[in-house]
């Protein structure tokens, strides 16, 4: 019995170390993190995601600020059947760093904490739905496709202080020819036009 309640008491605890209130990067400044990111890094523990573990690539990223704050955000996915792009639209919040979206996936909202960046590197993502592991991401974005040893060992101490297991802390190699050479390139330039343009406009305000 006193064992039980024992074990009852670690698990909670342990719950609420796991779940505790993550904040955003502090003074975050989503014009400086816009243009294009790689996911060098993806922690992820869904059972579902297990088998593909082994064939993730670090996919290319667009974040583009909207005038009204929220996000698009364009993802090229190398995948078994060809490089997919992807479209998110991330809706601001009231704080800074923090966004919500709509997972057509899993079918909830779910919260996107820009947990820390230094525009010019890395950033340290989390995607998640508020005490569901299951659906926990964190994510390690870089400019380029390497990043330093220092920022990968930031990314798995992250990761595994919100409770993900070392078997899904993947660093996936760079995807080749993903988004395609030419028209890849032609898409990427346009889109970051666009966030250019913006900011441009917005900074005229
Ligand atoms: C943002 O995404 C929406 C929906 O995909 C699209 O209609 C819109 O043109 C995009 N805006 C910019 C500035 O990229
Ligand atoms: C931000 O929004 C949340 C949820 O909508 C609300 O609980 C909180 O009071 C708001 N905070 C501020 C500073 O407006
Ligand atoms: C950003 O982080 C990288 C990796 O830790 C570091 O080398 C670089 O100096 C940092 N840049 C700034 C502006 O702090």
């Amino acid at each position: 019995m006193r064992t039980t309640a024992v074990a009852a008491v670690m698990v909670m605890l342990c719950g609420m170390t796991v779940h505790a209130k993550v904040k955003p990067q502090k003074d975050f400044n989503l014009q400086r993190f816009a243009g294009k990111w790689y996911r060098v890094g993806l922690a992820y523990d869904s059972p579902r995601f297990v088998p593909y573990r082994d064939k993730v690539k670090a996919s290319m990223g667009i974040v583009a600020p909207l005038p009204d704050g929220d996000v698009n955000l364009t993802m090229w996915d190398a995948t078994p059947f060809g490089c997919l792009t992807k479209m998110y639209q991330y809706e601001k919040t009231n704080v800074s760093g923090q966004f919500t979206y709509f997972s057509t996936t899993h079918n909830m909202v779910k919260d996107i904490t820009v947990v820390e960046t230094n525009y010019t590197d890395y950033a340290l993502v989390l995607k998640h739905k508020v005490f569901n592991r299951e659906y926990t991401q964190v994510a390690l974005y870089g400019r380029t496709q390497r990043v330093k040893n220092d920022v990968i060992q930031k990314f798995k101490t992250f990761a595994l202080s919100r409770g993900l297991s070392r078997e899904s802390i993947l660093t996936p190699p760079p995807a080749e020819n993903c988004p395609p050479a030419v028209s890849g390139q032609s898409a990427a330039a346009v889109i970051i036009n666009v966030a250019t343009d913006l900011i441009t406009r917005n900074s005229n305000v």
